[in-house]
C-alpha cells in the first residue's frame, strides 16, 4: 500500500521535473536577460514614437536598467541547446565579441545624449535608432529566425 502512495506521489513529480524549463540553465537565463533587455527598449521605444508621453527623467532610468540588464547574457553563451543561437556563436567567438562591443558602443552612445536629459527627445532619436540597429546586426549573424 506504502508503495503503490509513494508511487502515486512520485511519478506526476518525476513528470514534472522533466518537462518545463530549467530554471538554472545558461539558456533560460540569457533568455530571461534578453527580455529584460527588451522590456527596457519597448519602455524607450514608446516614449519616443509618442505613444507614451516622453519624460527625460524616465528615459534616462529604462537606459540604465537597459544597460545593467545587457551585462548578463553574454557569459551565459556556454551551450547551444533549446536555443535559437546560431552555432557561429561558440565556432566565431571573435565576430560574436564584435558584434557585443558595437553594441556595447552605441549603449555608451545612447547615454551620452541622454546624460543632460533634453526637455525634447530629438537629440536620442539617432543614437537610439543606432542602438536598435546593433541588437539586430547581431540577431541577423547569430540567431536563428
Ligand atoms: C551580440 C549579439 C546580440 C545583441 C547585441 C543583442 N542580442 Fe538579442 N539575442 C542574441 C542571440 C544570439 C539570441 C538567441 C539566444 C538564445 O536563444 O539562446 C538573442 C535573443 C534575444 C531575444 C529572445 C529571448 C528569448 O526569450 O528567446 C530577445 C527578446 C532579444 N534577443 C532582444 C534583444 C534586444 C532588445 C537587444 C538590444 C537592445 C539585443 N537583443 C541585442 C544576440 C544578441
Amino acid at each position: 500500500m506504502f508503495r503503490l502512495f509513494s508511487a502515486l506521489i512520485l511519478l506526476p513529480l518525476l513528470l514534472l521535473s522533466g518537462c518545463g524549463p530549467d530554471k538554472d540553465s545558461p539558456v533560460y537565463q540569457r533568455k530571461q536577460a534578453f527580455k529584460q533587455m527588451m522590456r527596457h527598449k519597448e519602455a524607450m521605444y514608446g516614449m519616443l514614437s509618442g505613444r507614451v508621453e516622453y519624460e527625460p527623467k524616465r528615459f534616462a532610468a529604462e537606459l540604465a536598467q537597459l544597460q545593467q540588464a545587457s551585462q548578463k547574457p553574454w557569459p551565459l553563451f556556454t551551450e547551444l541547446k533549446d536555443s535559437r543561437a546560431k552555432e557561429d556563436v561558440l565556432l566565431e567567438p571573435a565576430a560574436f565579441k564584435q558584434s557585443q562591443d558595437r553594441y556595447q558602443q552605441a549603449l555608451a552612445d545612447l547615454a551620452v545624449a541622454v546624460q543632460p536629459q533634453p526637455e525634447k527627445p530629438d537629440a536620442v532619436r539617432a543614437p537610439f535608432k543606432a542602438l536598435t540597429d546593433s541588437c539586430q546586426a547581431c540577431h541577423d549573424r547569430f540567431r536563428i529566425e
